[in-house]
C-alpha cells in the first residue's frame, strides 16, 4: 500500500526518524528491493513511541514478513514483553525467525507459521497490544478474536486503513477486487469508531493507522 502525503513532504517525515541500527536499515532496502511491503520508518517511529507510553507486556502481532516490525516493537517494549507474531507465507516467516535471531529478541518472539483466520481463535494468551498488518480485506474477520484477546485498556493498531484515500474517495479505486478490500476497510473504520468497547482514532500517517483503546470499564 501507499503513501497518503507528498513525496516531499514523506520524504521529510521519513528523514526526521532518529537514525537506526544498521540491521533495520538492511531490512527498508531488502523490502524495497524485493518489494516486500513493510512500515515505512516513521510509522514504526510512531509505533515505537505509543509502546514506550504504553508498555505492553504481551503483543499480538497479525503479519510478520520478514519481521521488520516485530523487531521494531521488541526494541520498544523490551525484553521483559513476549510477542507472538503469525505469518502465512512460510518462506517469510523462515527468514522472520532468521532476522529475530540476529537482532538477538528470538526468546522474546514468537514465530507462529499460519493463516492467523484459523490461528487467532486458539490464541490462549491475553495481549496488552494487537497490531494488525496482514491481509488488508481481512481487518473485520480478525477483529472479533482480536478484542475478546486484548486485555481492558489494551490498544488495537491497525495499519493501511485509508488505503491510498481510497476508503475516501471510491472514485480513486483502480480494480472491483480493491473496491471490495476497499468497503471492508471502511467497514472496520465504522467498526471501531463506533464500537462501545472502544476509543478509536485514526491517524494520517504511511497509509493511515487506526488506533484503538480498549477502555477498562468496558464489559
Ligand atoms: C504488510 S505485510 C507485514 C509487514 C510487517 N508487519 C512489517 O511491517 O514489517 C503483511 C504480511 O501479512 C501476511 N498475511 C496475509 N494474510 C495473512 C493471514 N491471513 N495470516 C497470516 N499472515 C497473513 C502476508 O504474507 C504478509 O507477509
Amino acid at each position: 500500500m501507499g503513501e497518503l502525503l507528498p513525496e516531499w513532504l514523506q520524504t521529510f517525515l521519513t528523514d526526521t526518524v532518529p537514525p537506526r541500527e544498521s540491521f533495520l536499515v538492511r531490512l527498508e532496502k531488502q523490502a524495497a528491493n524485493e518489494h516486500i511491503p513493510i512500515i515505512h520508518p516513521d510509522v514504526a517511529q510512531f509505533l515505537h513511541f505509543l509502546i514506550r507510553v504504553h508498555r505492553p507486556k504481551t503483543i499480538l502481532e497479525v503479519g510478520t514478513a520478514i519481521g521488520y516490525s516485530t523487531i521494531w516493537m521488541a526494541r520498544a517494549a523490551g525484553p521483559d514483553s513476549l510477542i507472538k507474531t503469525i505469518e502465512i507465507n512460510e518462506d517469510r516467516a523462515y527468514e522472520a525467525w532468521l532476522n529475530f535471531k540476529t537482532a538477538g529478541i528470538e526468546e522474546q518472539v514468537q514465530n507462529i507459521v499460519g493463516d492467523a483466520i484459523d490461528l487467532i481463535s486458539k490464541l490462549d494468551t491475553q495481549f496488552d497490544l494487537i497490531f494488525l498488518d496482514a491481509a488488508k480485506g481481512q481487518y473485520l474477520t480478525f477483529f472479533e478474536d482480536a478484542i475478546k484477546l486484548l486485555n481492558p485498556g489494551g490498544l488495537i493498531i491497525a495499519d493501511n486503513v485509508l488505503l491510498n484515500g481510497w476508503v475516501a474517495d471510491q472514485e480513486l479505486i483502480p480494480s472491483r477486487r480493491m473496491k471490495t478490500m476497499v468497503n471492508r476497510m471502511t467497514d472496520y473504520i465504522q467498526l471501531v469508531m463506533n464500537h462501545r468497547q472502544l476509543t478509536s482514532s485514526i491517524i494520517p500517517i504511511g497509509d493511515g493507522m487506526a488506533v484503538s483503546l480498549k477502555e477498562v470499564s468496558a464489559e
